[in-house]
């Protein structure tokens, strides 16, 4: 059985995970926020978090930017029982089938669980989901963007560690992690007209992707 679909069959499993999941979340957001890349949202009027677990980034967004109405999207037993408030609001449902319609979508730490041909149809129904480049559409996406190691300047640890990313994606979920070219060719393939990566400590990245 897909991971998932086993996590909505076994209650333990899906609370350990979204805990699990939060707490990255947590991790992720005052990295973003300290190192003023809290910018991405700015002007923002909606973002719909896909793949949103409880919320813990959305419930970030919502409250620096009150003026962002952001939807938290997830399988219907990830969000059951949880309540918005005044701009926040979760939403069950399968990203596969249709995403609600927002400024922005974000994508934090979904793509590297799935397969390129899946990754195409997720982006397809964001893309569906957004405006146009002109009107200020675009996906964020926060996840790995695997570096090129060399062996003189690298850093071991790092490097060790998104290899080891790679093979828990390829065991757990049949996923993996992505090069720069990997993202490109999945951001053209999906339609997609211009991208922009922009670093952040640790080995997250946020990439912009543009309609
Ligand atoms: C690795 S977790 C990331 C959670 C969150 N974005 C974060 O970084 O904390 C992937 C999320 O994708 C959700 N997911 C998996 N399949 C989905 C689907 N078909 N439709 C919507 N969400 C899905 C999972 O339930 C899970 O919350």
């Amino acid at each position: 059985m897909p991971f998932f679909k086993y996590a909505g069959n076994e209650p333990r499993l899906n609370h350990l995970f979204n805990e699990a999941m939060a707490s990255d979340a947590r991790l992720v957001m005052t990295v973003l926020i300290q190192n003023g890349k809290g910018l991405i949202f700015e002007g923002l009027k909606s973002l719909v978090d896909v793949g949103g677990g409880t919320g813990t980034i959305a419930k970030a967004i919502a409250d620096a930017f009150p003026q962002i109405n952001c939807t938290v999207f997830d399988l219907p037993h990830v969000i059951e029982g949880l309540e918005g408030s005044k701009n926040l609001s979760f939403v069950g449902g399968d990203m596969f089938n249709s995403i609600p319609s927002a400024n922005a979508i974000l994508l934090k730490w979904v793509l590297h669980n799935w397969s390129d041909e899946d990754c195409i149809k997720i982006l397809k129904k964001c893309k569906e989901a957004i405006p146009s480049k002109e009107n200020g559409g675009k996906v964020i996406i926060i996840d790995m963007v695997m570096m090129d190691y060399n062996l003189e300047k690298g850093d071991h640890k790092s490097y060790e560690t998104q290899l080891f990313f790679d093979m828990l994606m390829m065991v757990a979920v049949s996923g993996k992690q992505r090069s720069q070219q990997n993202w490109a060719n999945l951001f053209s393939d999906a339609g997609f007209s211009d991208f922009n990566i922009i670093p952040i400590p640790g080995l997250r990245s946020i990439i912009e992707v543009y309609p």
